[in-house]
This record gives structure tokens, sequence and C-alpha cells, in this order.
């Protein structure tokens, strides 16, 4: 085979997706039990530790390993069928970080997974904007139908309300929500009945019976489920691969992730809907056909994870060609050559070396100094990728030195932590460059910031929390307007982006009033 048709078949069996959800809401589980359905681990309980269950994901950070929460982000890679699925992992700690937005970049596909009793919740709702914006087709997981929750048609119709995306289902539930007996099948009319195993460690029983069979062991929910399945199919509500992949309607299955119920149809689901990597566009808006000339983009940067060796190591996502370990790749930033001697696939702290990759595939460059979150790297013809979009911050602090002395080891951390993409930096002649503003989406970015400003560049740090609530992009003519109010400033951030803060929506309302129509612009995803 040629290497254009070998790297053609190859991305051709890719699906890369990530799982977007509320903290609890099951995403570690889930991740288990595709895991275990795919047979990439014996036993559910070794990817995510939880309790006595063995873990492998991220004590990263001394941090992280206090607080017994994941920070950082990983890809585990497993096959299905003949299908190369890359799951990668997004924080799921409430503080949310922009690593979880980066990660959706380096996506083709998201599984949006809801708690029956909660619905959406306010991070599901973040983080499906941030799949909206990208266009990324989404396939909804309603988790938890083992326990007590809401009536599926009205978890339906809070999607359909709330998101603006037709709720299309795949399955349907046969019993409500605490007595999960199975799924209507719609590819027979039948059933798949579920049974329990011992602590769900193991796969659960799945049964295939008629719809007699189904109406004779489930009576009336099975009738009860028929008639709702019907109710949305005859109104338009079944899966169309199209506007599934224009992000027009979303796919639904219902799950029990604990007890390993609706896995194997979700990962039917991911396999067979989900698309496969397509061509990645340049900043010039032309597509790098995937089986060109190699390429990819670093979708985050990871300081410190590998205690021993204090190593920086970068995710790249292949977009185009084939990555051969050992090869000698551009970096698209300064033109140098990039040596990919050191690559590795990393989920937690289970490492090994890469020696191939293809479009869709994660790669961890390890001792990669010189590269940062956005970057390009490329064979060949050369090809600069656009840089990741930044989220609107939400929090805000002033931080600065602990001790005056040690000014330069603090000033060249914040570069390094603006560089990784780590906080965002803001700075104005005002407030001088001894005293810049960092700016985060989720408060703990700042914890991590200080964190590493203390371990990495031996400059202990204090933090001022200001207290803005709003943040948008401006113009130049109106900064002088803006920076003579109270309860407001302009300060640049390191892209050349200016950022007007604001104390309230308010007072940005009555500020607003005095300047020339679209000079405040929304900061999402505004590149
Ligand atoms: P997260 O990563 O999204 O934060 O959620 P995680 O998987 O940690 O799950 C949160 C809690 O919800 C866990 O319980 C987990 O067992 C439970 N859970 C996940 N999926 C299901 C499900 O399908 N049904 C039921 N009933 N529970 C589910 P925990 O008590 O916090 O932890 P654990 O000690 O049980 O592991």
């Amino acid at each position: 085979m040629t290497l254009d048709a070998d790297v053609a078949a190859q991305t051709a069996r890719r699906r890369t997706f990530a799982v977007i959800s509320h903290p609890d809401a099951g995403k570690s589980t889930l991740t288990e039990a595709l895991a275990l359905h795919a047979h990439a681990i014996a036993e559910a309980g070794a990817v995510h530790g939880k309790g006595s269950r063995r873990g492998v994901v991220s004590d990263w950070l001394d941090m992280e390993q206090a607080r017994g929460i994941s920070i950082t982000s990983a890809a585990l890679q497993f096959t299905v069928d003949d299908v190369v699925l890359n799951l990668l992992d997004t924080p799921g700690h409430a503080d949310f970080s922009e690593d979880t937005y980066r990660v959706l970049a380096a996506v083709d596909c998201a599984v949006m997974l809801l708690d029956a009793a909660k619905g959406l919740e306010p991070q599901t709702l973040k983080l499906f904007e941030a799949c909206r914006v990208r266009g990324t087709p989404v396939i909804t997981v309603i988790n938890k139908w083992d326990r007590p929750g809401q009536e599926p048609l009205a978890l339906l119709d809070e999607i359909e309300e709330r998101l603006g995306i037709v709720p299309t289902p795949v399955n349907w539930p046969v019993g409500i929500a605490g007595d999960f007996r199975g799924v209507i099948d719609p590819t027979t009319g039948g059933m798949t009945q579920f049974t329990r195993t011992p602590g769900g460690a193991t796969l659960a029983g799945r049964e295939s019976i008629d719809a007699d069979e189904a109406a004779r062991r489930h009576g009336p929910d099975w009738t009860q489920a028929v008639e709702e399945f019907e109710l949305l199919t005859s109104s338009g509500q079944s899966h169309d691969q199209d506007t599934f992949l224009a992000a027009r309607t979303t796919p639904v299955l219902f799950a029990a992730a604990v007890l390993n119920f609706g896995v194997a149809e979700l990962l039917d689901a991911v396999t067979t809907m989900a698309p496969p990597p397509g061509p990645w566009t340049d900043v010039e808006g032309r597509p790098r056909p995937v089986d060109g000339p190699f390429s990819g983009f670093v979708f985050k940067v990871q300081t410190g994870m590998d205690r021993a060796h204090r190593d920086r190591l970068a995710f790249m996502r292949v977009c185009s060609g084939r990555f051969e370990r050992g090869s000698v790749l551009t970096h698209a930033a300064s033109g140098r050559p990039f040596q990919t001697k050191y690559a590795q696939s990393v989920f937690g702290r289970e490492r090994e070396t890469i020696d191939e990759a293809y479009p869709g595939d994660v790669v961890g460059l390890v001792n990669a100094q010189s590269l940062n979150v956005g970057d390009t790297l490329y064979a060949e013809d050369k090809v600069t990728f656009p840089p990741l979009p930044r989220f609107a911050p939400e929090h805000f602090a002033v931080v600065r030195p602990r001790d005056t002395g040690r000014s330069k080891q603090f000033r060249r951390g914040i570069q390094m932590l603006d560089q990784e993409g780590v906080v965002q930096v803001l700075v104005s002649d005002r407030r001088g460059a001894q005293s810049p503003v960092l700016a985060a989406v989720g408060p703990m970015q700042f914890e991590v910031a200080t964190h590493r400003l203390e371990h990495e560049f031996n400059a202990q740090s204090v933090l001022e929390p200001l207290g803005y609530a709003e943040a948008r992009r401006t113009t130049r003519a109106a900064v002088p307007t803006i920076d003579a109010k109270h309860g407001a400033e302009v300060l640049e951030r390191t892209d050349g982006t200016l950022v007007a803060l604001f104390s309230d929506r308010w007072r940005m309302g009555t500020i607003a009033a005095d300047l020339p129509e679209g000079s405040l612009l929304p900061l999402f995803g505004t590149e």
C-alpha cells in the first residue's frame, strides 16, 4: 500500500472524541466502562482511581494528589470492531479551566453526558456552547437511569429548548428512571434487556428479545416505551446523519454507566456515527488533506507530569499524514527543526512509546521546551493552523512577587505560564510590568499558576483578586473613556487583544452608553 493510501485507510478507521459533562454526572465512570467494553482494561476501575480502586490518572502535580482531582488531560486509545477510538480526557473538576475547552478544539465529536435527575447543568451548558461555536457534532447520553430521575420526554424537551438542538433518540429506556430494564432496539423493533453483574465491574448481561417477548416480560413498561418512542419518531425526531454532522440534531442514548448498561450501545453509536478526521483548515482557510504530508497542532502543554524528570510534555493532535517517531518536523512558529525521538502515548501515569500515529491520534512529545499551546508542526509542505481560541475569563487577580529581589524569576515565570496557556496574562501601563493581571476561566488556574511560580521559578507571589465580573474585547479608541470611569479598566492581553473589565453588567451597560456602537465585543472564541 502506498503511504497516502495507508494514511487514508487509517484515518477512516479513527474517531476522536471527548466527553463533556458537569462534575458528578459520571464521566470517569463512563470512561472506565467504555474502556472495559473495548477490552482496553480487564476490569473497570483501572482508569480513574476512586476509593480503593487502582487509579492511573493524574497525580501529576502535588496539588492534584493532595486534592484527589484531575487537572490535567490525557488521551486513551482503544480499538472496537476495527475502529480506533481516541478518547480525550477533559478535567472534571468544578473549577474547570481553559484546558477543558482546548481539548474540545482537538476532537471531531463530543459525547454530552447528563445526569437523568439533573438534566442540563451549568458546566454542561458552557461546554456545549464551546462545541456549538466550533460546529462539533454532539451525541447525548442520559446517564444514571438506574436511579430516580426525570421523565425521558421532559429531558428531551429541555435539550431542545435550552440548547436549540433537536434530540433524536437512538434507543429508548424500558422502565422509568430508577427501574432500568433495557432499551428499545430500533434496528430490530425489539428490546435489549440488561442484567446486572456484581459491582458493575464486568460487562452487563445483554439479551436481545423480540417485541412480543418484551411485552410479555415488561407489560405496561414496554408499551409505554414503544408509545413514547413512536411519538418522537413520527414527529421527525429520528437520527439523521447529515443533520447530526451539521450539529443541528443530537442522537440521544440512555445509560447507567456504573452498571455498564447502555455502554455497548454508546460505543456502537460513536463508531458508526461520529465522523472520522477530516481535512484541517489552516490560517489561510485552506484545508490540509488528511493524506497529505504530516501536520499536527499542540492543544495542551503540561509541565512537571513526571516527578522524576520535571519534564515538559506537549500533546499534539495529528491532522494529516503519518507521524513517525524519530522524524524531524518543522515548528511553524520558529521555522526550527523539532526532533520527535521521544514520542509517547499518555494516559495518566501510563506512558508508552509511540512509533507511528495517524490523523485524529494524540501524541505526547517529551521535552518539548519550544512548543506552546496552538503551535503547528509539519513535514514538507509548510502549514500553520489557526491559534486555539482563547476563552472569556471570569476571574481576575493582580499578581505580584512576594520578594521584589526575585522580580526577574517572577517575570520569567509569568511569561512561561502565559505561553503555556496556564492563565491569560493582562497588562497595562497603569499597573506596570511588576503587577500583571491574571485572568482565568476557573479560579483553580490561579492556584496552578502560583504553585508553579513558587516551585518551578522559585518566585513566591501574592494574589489580590479584582472585583470584576464582566470582560469584553474593546477598541483602542474606547480606552480613554473606559479608563476614566470607576469600576472599569482596559488591559492588553499578550496576543494584542484589548480586554475591558467591568465590575458588573449594570456598570458595563452605563459605560457602553457613552461609547460608539461596536466598542464592546464578546471575548469568547474571538481570534
Ligand atoms: P464525574 O467523573 O463526572 O465527576 O463523575 P463520576 O464518574 O466520578 O461519578 C460521580 C458519582 O456518580 C459516583 O458516585 C459514581 O459512582 C456515580 N455514578 C456514575 N454513573 C452512575 C450511574 O449510572 N448510576 C448511578 N447510580 N451512579 C452513577 P460516588 O458515590 O461519588 O463515587 P463512588 O464511590 O460510587 O465511586
